[in-house]
């Protein structure tokens, strides 16, 4: 086996974003292009000669042969061991986990997440640190700019491992050990949760459905929520990882996961339904007659994670992503928790879960987690839900119901105008940016501005400023209007437009989403002008 040192120059374009490098797998394909990323990794890292990583991904388009070349590279530049799921298979939360348990200097997830997968669709490197999370924009603006001062990079002249294999195989001088991507997830899952509780649960006979989409968590969820759990065979449905999610979007949201909404609005609903993305780190919560809410998700699971073994002691604190409505917020307040606003992305709650200060974390693009790893967990929440449920034996709308009598209801919803041209989007988030300072006491379809800035992120465990994460807008009453720009795109530009209003009134809280924002969307459309700037008369997604 020979080491070869390779060519290269520098390729435009190679900066990671909200979730590490994603970009068009066929752009992943080319020449030198994924090769020249993971150069740039291990440059970015500071070396990885002696170390222990580990690998896997969610089983999309060209997953096996990324892992392969990574491999070879990993052997070329001196990696001790690399930790491999078998047939490079790893949910995104599960990784988090492996670098933890073994305790690797870190880790490589290739993943696009929820976007969809195949030869013309997405593919994405992600590089995670020793404490298990998404490596810190530091580092991941040294890999950056690795990239573009590449001039060659080095890899093994070998054969293909055999990933199917569990057990210990070697590449040149590195070992690869091949391991079960189920096992050590689940038993951290029976850890935190009162897995005979759940078994009661479903022996009386609760039904569930959940929807891997195609995607990573099938493993996980057949041999946990029914070879474990006793959940009824084939209440884990799409369970099978396929390499473009059966053609469709592995992302748990009413639009992508419908088939799930009908059902729990039909007649056959079950009592409890859950899906997960391709990943495996994003859920997606339903009840009968019920959608959750992420937002509103992350609030309930707050308010009550103690009745779970793993959270009997209490939280430490909570924290949300900015655009996150402010749902837990008023958890926080009531039951005495500190409460962290973060900016969008899961790296950010990394130091914070670090230093002890938070036990649970969630983002509106329907993530939620706590400290037992680094990552957002999509299985993690369907359990804790089911912990709760078996607990308090409440229906998923009772228990939505009583939490919005106990803390008033924070109406939500995300409008997303997709493929702007760059520019355009830009513009519009730069004309508004410059009027901030003169919105407050200025009012948009008769909803008066109380308090309008640029959020601005200051980590209070390390130090460091994170600039520019979006413009918030608060009326008076406590409604609320945010516009950002998506970091995870591969095409154009994404406006977010994340949506808000406060109800306390008891006779209120159960009435259209739409309805109750309609206030909101006009006072956001009458601030921004959405629809002259971008000629969009409605959003492409709304969640
Ligand atoms: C990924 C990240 C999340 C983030 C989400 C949306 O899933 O892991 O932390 O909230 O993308 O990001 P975006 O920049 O597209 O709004
Ligand atoms: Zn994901």
């Amino acid at each position: 086996m020979q080491r070869r040192t390779i060519q290269t120059h520098p390729i435009q374009g190679q900066k990671p974003g909200t979730s590490g490098l994603r970009k068009k797998t066929r752009v992943f394909m080319g020449p030198h292009y994924l090769e020249n990323f993971v150069q740039a990794i291990w440059l970015g890292v500071g070396g990885v000669k002696g170390k222990t990583l580990v690998l896997g991904g969610d089983g999309r388009y060209f997953n096996d042969r990324a892992a392969q070349v990574i491999l070879r590279m990993a052997a070329a530049a001196g990696v001790a061991k690399v930790i491999v799921g078998q047939n490079a298979l790893l949910s995104t939360p599960a990784a988090s986990n492996l670098i933890r348990q073994r305790r690797a200097d870190g880790g490589l997830i290739l993943s696009a997440s929820h976007n969809p997968g195949g030869p013309d669709a997405d593919f994405g490197v992600k590089y995670n640190t020793a404490n298990g999370g998404p490596a810190p924009e530091e580092i991941t603006n040294r890999i950056y700019q690795q990239t573009q001062r590449m001039t060659s990079y080095d890899i093994l002249e070998a054969r293909d491992v055999d990933l199917s294999r569990l057990g210990a195989a070697r590449l040149g001088d590195m070992v690869v050990e091949i391991v079960d991507p189920v096992a050590d997830y689940a038993s951290l899952m029976a850890r935190l949760f009162d897995f005979d509780a759940i078994r009661a649960l479903f022996a009386d006979g609760f039904t569930m459905r959940f929807d891997a989409m195609h995607a990573v968590t099938g493993p996980y969820a057949r041999a946990i929520l029914e070879e474990t759990l006793g959940a009824p065979p084939g209440s884990v449905v799409n369970a099978t990882p396929s390499p473009d999610f059966g053609g469709g979007h592995p992302d748990p949201n009413p639009i992508w996961a419908k088939p799930l909404v009908d059902l729990v609005m039909g007649p056959d609903a079950p009592d409890f339904a859950a899906a997960s993305d391709g990943d495996g780190d994003r859920n997606m919560i339903l009840g009968r007659g019920i959608v959750v809410t992420p937002s509103d998700s992350l609030a309930v699971l707050a308010a009550n994670a103690h009745l779970a073994p793993g959270y009997r002691k209490g939280l430490a604190g909570v924290a949300r992503s900015m655009p996150t409505s402010r749902a837990v917020d008023r958890v926080a307040a009531a039951r005495g928790l500190d409460l962290y606003e973060t900016p969008t992305g899961w790296k950010f709650f990394g130091n914070l879960l670090d230093a002890g200060r938070v036990t649970l974390c969630g983002e509106e693009s329907a993530g939620t987690g706590s400290d037992h790893v680094r990552e957002k967990d999509g299985l993690w929440a369907v359990l804790l839900w089911l912990n709760i449920l078996a607990e308090t034996r409440a229906s998923v709308a009772g228990m939505m119901a009583a939490h919005w009598r106990e803390f008033g209801r924070n109406y939500y919803a995300r409008h997303d105008y997709e493929a702007l041209e760059t520019a355009t989007a830009e513009a519009m988030m730069d004309a508004l940016h410059a009027r901030l300072p003169d919105l407050p006491g200025q009012s948009f379809a008769g909803r008066r501005v109380e308090a309008a800035d640029a959020f601005a992120y200051d980590d209070p465990v390390d130090g460091s400023r994170s600039e520019g994460q979006g413009l918030r807008i608060h009326f008076e009453g406590g409604a609320r209007v945010v516009f950002r720009l998506s970091g995870t795109g591969t095409e154009g530009a994404t406006l977010r437009v994340y949506l808000e209003e406060v109800v306390d009134d008891p006779a209120r809280l159960d009435l259209p989403v739409d309805e109750v924002l309609a206030g909101v969307i006009a006072a956001a459309e009458a601030l921004a002008g959405i629809a002259a700037r971008t000629g969009r008369e409605a959003p492409d997604v709304i969640t």
